[in-house]
């Protein structure tokens, strides 16, 4: 069998009348400027790419350059194809308008440029985030509005992970398909189709380092699991986190996990510390069309009504399993 690279894989997605011809295009882009940041992230130090940028984005983070030099690509590949009508990303406050010097399309993209900063510097595995939503609204100029979507409406997803290898991971609604960048030939090649999530684990992944400030149901679960084969779930779980939530749902689709980044009482205003639309949907997306569930302990995330751009959301998916004793706790505790 010859290799499928990823143009491939989406011109007979779009054959078959899965995608039309500017999702493809829209994808194809937002692939090509993930290999331009891989390329970056690659060269790290010997190109004076790591540390701060000496800015600070909407969310009140230290941006790094890389944040700073993700973000330029990615809105650079995008805005000239006549694909997108607007993009807005975690680095920037307010959504970007195609200029009017561009042909307009029918597409909102929103991403998290590079997703694990705290990872950059010490060389450990980094990604980017993407969403594609579609503009509903018939107005000229597109306002910030328009992307108050929620994730169940989105119509791609996926992260480009640059780890030991640099990955793409995909989704169109038709199941996860996992490309893997060949740099001798300068394409994503198809390594793995219709990813599943083992429904059990015994594997977790949280910042144990906020337990203290964790909801009821939150420690119960935990404390649980931590209580091993003599305990109620009579089995012994292992912990990961690499503080990349890329890393971290790469692992889970791989095989199997859950992941919990929880509401806490650090800063009980907040409902958690990840972003809703260009983090938990995109993610949430990919985990559900795996067979895993994701949910913020109140409802499915892909069904949240989003009220602002840069909204925090409370994130816990994997394993269906998993997922459901912690909907479980989470209800009873209402
Ligand atoms: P970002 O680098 O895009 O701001 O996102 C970082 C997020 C996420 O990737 C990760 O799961 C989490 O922050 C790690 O947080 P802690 O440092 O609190 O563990
Ligand atoms: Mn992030
Ligand atoms: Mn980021």
């Amino acid at each position: 069998m010859s290799k499928i690279s990823l143009s491939r894989y989406l011109i007979q997605a779009q054959h078959q009348g899965k995608i039309p011809s500017d999702l493809r295009f829209l994808i194809e882009v937002v692939a090509r400027a993930c290999k331009n940041i891989a390329y970056n992230v690659n060269k790290g130090a010997l190109a004076n790419l790591l540390g701060s940028a000496g800015s600070s984005n909407v969310q009140g983070e230290t941006q790094q350059k890389l944040d700073v030099i993700a973000n330029e690509v990615l809105l650079e590949a995008n805005e000239w194809g006549g694909h997108l009508s607007a993009m807005a990303s975690e680095e920037m406050e307010y959504i970007y308008e195609i200029p009017n010097y561009y042909p307009q399309g029918g597409y909102l993209l929103l991403f998290d440029p590079l997703d694990g900063s705290s990872n950059i510097d010490v060389n450990v595995s980094i990604g980017t985030i993407f969403s594609v939503l579609r503009k509903t609204s018939d107005n000229q100029k597109v306002l910030e509005q328009d992307f108050f979507q929620p994730g169940n409406k989105q119509v791609a997803s996926g992260y480009a992970l640059y780890g030991p290898q640099t990955i793409f991971v995909l989704t169109i609604g038709e199941g996860v398909y996992i490309f893997t960048l060949d740099r001798d030939l300068g394409s994503f090649i198809l390594t793995r189709e219709k990813v599943k999530i083992p429904h059990s684990t015994k594997e977790f992944a949280i910042n144990m380092s906020n337990m203290r400030h964790w909801s009821e149901p939150v420690k119960r679960y935990v404390d649980e699991c931590l209580a091993g084969e003599t305990g109620i779930r009579g089995k012994n779980f292992n912990m990961r986190w690499v503080a990349s939530m890329v890393a971290d749902v790469h692992r889970i689709l791989t095989r199997g996990g859950v992941f919990l980044y929880p509401w806490d009482k650090r800063e009980p205003n907040k409902a958690g510390k990840l972003r809703l639309m260009y983090e938990a949907n995109p993610m949430s997306f990919l985990i559900e069309q795996a067979g895993g569930l994701s949910i913020n302990g109140k409802q499915r995330i892909l069904d949240v009504e989003p009220q602002a751009l840069h909204e925090r959301v409370a994130v816990m998916l994997g394993s269906k399993e998993e997922v459901e004793i912690l909907q479980k706790y989470h209800t009873e505790n209402i």
